[in-house]
């Protein structure tokens, strides 16, 4: 036995004292799987091999969190074959960090694939060492002296910015820092996407498509912030600057809280997104990206895609296209494109059998070429058919004919509510192509004549069945309804998938969608002929055993409040065919009706009201069950209006349903961050407590009439409205916006109103719109309550129980502190009032003290 435990040590002994270096030097090297890791265990650099790609890199990542997040490559495009010949060292020729082994491309002997590069000649070359810092920073250091750095990975970035690192130029040597994507999630070899500060030197950054082709700019610094990026800087979380010296000019941005882990990154599909790790859902959550609409990035779907803002992917071919590589988009790199799935026929006399399909409701690709001489559809039609060059054109009365030569960019398609107007674009395609397309489309819908007969006897027969079918499916669906309502305490009617089909005309009237899935209207009709409207969600990416969701769906049932959305019932028939049947509110959700434009002003009787329904619903929710429930998502769109105003919760109960891919998609919406307590971003567990500081920012909202944080100025309900219509994926585009957006400012309410509520001039922060039409009595309440709830620490918030007795007047409301969060902001030597910020969270560890 113990003879085994000596082999083992002796065995383990000289790779593990080498992988337990914290440095490598020429005479440590770092082989095959050895790593080194920073001081405090933050960061690890050392090889790693994409995906299956059976291809090793040098890199660096997290090495705090599970999931395994790569921030920096070093050999991107000269990958190694394998990891056990490679070696990371200090060359002991020049001094130079080095990583030596065997390329990809199968070479016979092990060379240096890639190298720090420098001229080094100082005597002391061969003792550098390298290290890597808790900032993610891979340094060598001369050997002579161990604080002048040689050499550093913040110097060339790769596709990611994290905390301390920069973006921008070093005049001394001329180089560039800039973020280039990888090519897909399995190829960090650079993309096409890639921003760099202005080469003329202004400090602004472009974003490039190929280097060449700037699609999104965030505009100027304005000595705070970036023009057109307000929300990317001075928040409660980070501190970005962009500072300009003789040496160099670049952006660089710093944590509050260096236990908050978030990263920017310049994604393959061409945003800059920055993403923030959520220890409670072990996930990344998004957090922002630029340009904020996908289909805004110069030709993410490659040449003849089309970007659809509402599909998930947003990349897809045009019919009788095919992508033109499928591995590629699979791997979400749609910059590849599509090609006909059968080539044009076209001759050098241009004589042609190809023709044209048309696309509607469509925004043109770029760079069309007019032609003047075309005053038809036919002509404009003929002049594209006879040059084999043309792949497209476009015919209007107000715009007359255009085409496009060789493969175009940037078409997207439009819905029929888009603010942009659509075109129609007819694609050329070869006669073959156009053939098998409208055999397709006769396969799903299309009749000939001699089926006709045929079809008319199927139907006879099948409208005779499906009476005969229906009448058996009702009398049983009663049966169930029956047995249904004899299980204990519980009254949920079951659904067949059908039913909920066509009570929703084919889930065709879209009310709205969160981050479980979208909400359908709704007539269910009964045996006597009634009929009840309902909202029909159909849930998405739930992993479920059927019977665990009907256990969980039957708890939710049995919650019944006044102020709580009623569950009246569920479909669950195979995975992706969950469904939950809720009572249908006329009046919507307090998002529509206070932020959207065009809604009149809620009185502030209606508000207090909703107010007080809103604390009722969750303290009922916290302590009036049988289980204690926590929302985990309390924000303006989940609480709904009946036609009284009455307010009910909605969404109540899917943390429990959902489980853990919840906080997932808690954030996908733009700016909704800003209703998440400090514990979600700090890991701390989540108690009933982060639904009181989701509360107190909705408090504020209704005492201020506009979004916590909002655009000021012009065109700012106008932002906030279509930001809030259901999701980012919903905006369909940002067009316009972006001129005149330099004269925004962000602002975030509630640490002004903290303030003035500190100063005890609570009259300055109700709505404007309701004229001073207030009880002072109420607003004041209403005020500390809010300002108590949103407080760093859970145990210094209010219960929800003592919320309602506050805002109800049985007990005195206290004079609450500033919130220290908000204090981080306030100690900043920026004014209070119109500080540019958009997100209220982050405060952590720094906080808890
Ligand atoms: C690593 O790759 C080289 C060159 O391709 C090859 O000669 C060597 O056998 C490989 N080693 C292993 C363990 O696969
Ligand atoms: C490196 O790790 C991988 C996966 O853990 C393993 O398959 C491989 O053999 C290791 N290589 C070396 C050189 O230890
Ligand atoms: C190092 O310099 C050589 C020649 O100047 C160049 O070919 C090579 O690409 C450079 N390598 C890196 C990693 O910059
Ligand atoms: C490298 O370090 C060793 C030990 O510290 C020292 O003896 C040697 O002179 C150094 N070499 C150079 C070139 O400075
Ligand atoms: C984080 O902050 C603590 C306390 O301010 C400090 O001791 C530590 O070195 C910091 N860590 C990093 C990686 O900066
Ligand atoms: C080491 O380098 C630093 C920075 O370049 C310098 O300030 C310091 O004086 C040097 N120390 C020695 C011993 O040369
Ligand atoms: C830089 O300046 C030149 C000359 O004024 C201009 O042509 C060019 O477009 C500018 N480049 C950028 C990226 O603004
Ligand atoms: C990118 O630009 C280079 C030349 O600058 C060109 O050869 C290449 O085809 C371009 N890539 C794409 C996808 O158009
Ligand atoms: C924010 O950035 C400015 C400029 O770099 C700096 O002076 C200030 O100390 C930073 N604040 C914090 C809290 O890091
Ligand atoms: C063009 O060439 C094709 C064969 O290459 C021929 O069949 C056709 O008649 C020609 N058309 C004209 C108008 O010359
Ligand atoms: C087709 O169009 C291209 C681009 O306008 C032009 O260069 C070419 O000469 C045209 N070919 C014919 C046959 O007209």
């Amino acid at each position: 036995m113990s003879l085994i435990v000596v082999a083992a040590v002796a065995f383990c002994l000289a790779p593990c004292l080498v992988a337990a270096a914290d440095t490598v030097s020429a005479r440590r090297p770092l082989r095959g799987n050895d790593t080194v890791v920073s001081a405090q265990g933050k960061f690890e650099a050392g090889l790693f091999s994409p995906g299956s790609s059976g291809r090793f890199y040098l890199g660096i990542w997290y090495k705090n969190i599970p999931v395994h997040t790569v921030i920096w490559v070093g050999n991107r495009a000269s990958p190694l074959s394998n990891a056990t010949s490679a070696e990371l060292r200090v060359s002991p020729d020049d001094g130079n960090l080095e990583l030596v082994g065997f390329t990809a491309d199968g070479s016979a002997a092990p060379g240096v694939v890639w190298s720090s590069n420098l001229s080094l000649s100082s005597p002391g070359s061969s003792n550098n060492t390298a290290e890597i810092r808790d900032n993610g920073n891979l340094v060598l250091l001369d050997g002579g002296n161990s604080s002048n750095v040689l050499w550093q990975s913040f110097d060339h970035p790769t596709d990611t910015l994290v905390p301390e690192a920069w973006l921008g130029e070093d005049k001394l040597t001329g180089v560039y820092q800039r973020m280039t994507s990888w090519r897909n999630a399995e190829d960090p070899a650079p993309g096409l996407f890639s921003n760099t500060i202005d080469t003329n030197g202004t400090s602004e950054f472009f974003y490039f498509w190929n280097g060449s082709r700037m699609y999104w700019r965030s505009g100027v610094w304005t000595g705070r912030v970036f023009a057109l990026l307000p929300e990317a800087v001075n928040n409660v979380l980070f501190n970005q600057t962009y500072v300009e010296t003789p040496a160099h000019r670049r952006l660089s941005w710093a944590l509050y809280d260096n236990a908050t882990i978030t990263r920017q990154v310049m994604d393959n599909t061409g945003q800059a997104k920055q993403y923030i790790w959520v220890p409670a859902s072990q996930s990344w959550q998004f957090f922002w990206a630029a340009p904020t609409v996908q289909c805004d990035v110069y030709a993410v779907c490659g040449a003849l895609g089309v970007c659809d803002q509402r599909s998930q992917p947003s990349c897809r071919c045009p019919p009788g296209l095919e992508p033109a590589s499928e591995n590629d988009w699979r791997l979400s790199d749609w910059t590849g494109g599509c090609r006909r799935s059968s080539p044009l026929v076209c001759a050098r006399n241009g004589s042609t059998t190809d023709g044209f399909q048309a696309l509607t409701n469509v925004k043109l690709p770029d760079d069309p070429l007019a032609l003047d001489h075309a005053k038809s559809k036919a002509e404009c039609e003929s002049a594209c058919l006879n040059n084999c060059s043309c792949q497209a054109y476009t015919f209007s009365d107000g715009g007359g004919c255009a085409v496009w030569h060789g493969e175009f960019r940037n078409l997207q398609q439009l819905y029929a509510d888009s603010t942009a107007s659509g075109s129609e674009l007819h694609l050329r395609l070869s006669e073959s192509g156009l053939r098998d397309l409208s055999r397709g489309s006769k396969k799903k819908g299309g009749v000939e004549w001699p089926v006709v007969l045929g079809i008319v006897l199927a139907c006879v027969a099948a409208l005779v069945a499906s009476a005969l079918l229906a009448w058996v499916l009702l009398s049983r669906r009663r049966r169930r309804l029956r047995n249904m309502a004899n299980e204990k305490g519980s009254s949920l009617a079951v659904y067949s998938y059908g039913d909920l089909r066509a009570a929703t005309k084919n889930f065709s009237e879209r009310l709205g969608g969160g981050g479980f899935g979208s909400v359908y209207r709704g007539v269910l009709k009964d045996g006597e002929g009634n009929s009840t409207e309902v909202a029909v969600k159909k849930l998405e990416g739930l992993r479920q055993g059927d019977k665990q969701f009907r256990a969980e769906v039957n708890t939710l049932g049995r919650i019944q409040h006044v102020n709580l959305v009623r569950l009246l019932g569920f479909c669950s028939s195979g995975d992706d065919k969950l469904l939950l049947v809720y009572e249908y509110m006329p009046n919507g959700s307090l998002e529509g009706y206070l932020f959207k434009a065009g809604s009149s002003c809620p009185s502030w009787r209606d508000r207090y009201g909703i107010m007080l329904g809103v604390a009722r619903g969750l303290a009922y929710l916290h302590d009036g069950c049988r289980e204690r429930i926590i929302h985990c998502d309390v924000k303006p769109e989940n609480i709904l209006l009946d036609k009284d105003l009455c307010a009910k919760i909605a969404d109540f109960g899917m943390a429990k349903l959902v489980g853990r891919d919840f906080s997932r998609a808690l954030t996908t919406m733009r700016g909704t961050v800003g209703y998440l307590a400090p514990e979600w971003i700090s890991g701390l567990p989540i108690s009933a407590k982060a639904d009181v500081y989701s509360f107190g920012m909705v408090l504020f909202e209704l005492i201020s009439g506009r979004r916590n944080a909002d655009l000021q100025g012009e065109g700012a309900g106008q932002s906030s409205s279509s930001g809030a219509a259901g999701g980012e994926e919903e905006e369909d585009s940002n067009g316009g916006s972006d001129a005149d957006a330099g004269r925004r400012v962000l602002m975030f309410f509630p640490v002004w109103a903290a303030g003035k509520v500190a100063e005890g001039e609570v009259g300055a922060v109700a709505d404007p719109r309701l004229r001073g039409d207030v009880s002072e009595e109420q607003l004041e309440r209403a005020c500390r309550t809010a300002c108590w709830c949103i407080q760093d620490q859970e145990e210094h918030r209010p219960t929800m129980a003592q919320v309602v007795q506050a805002l109800e007047g049985v007990i005195p409301v206290h004079m609450p502190p500033m919130p220290r969060a908000l204090q981080n902001l306030v100690n900043n030597p920026l004014p209070l009032c119109g500080m540019p910020l958009l997100f209220m969270q982050g405060c952590s560890k720094a906080v808890v003290m």
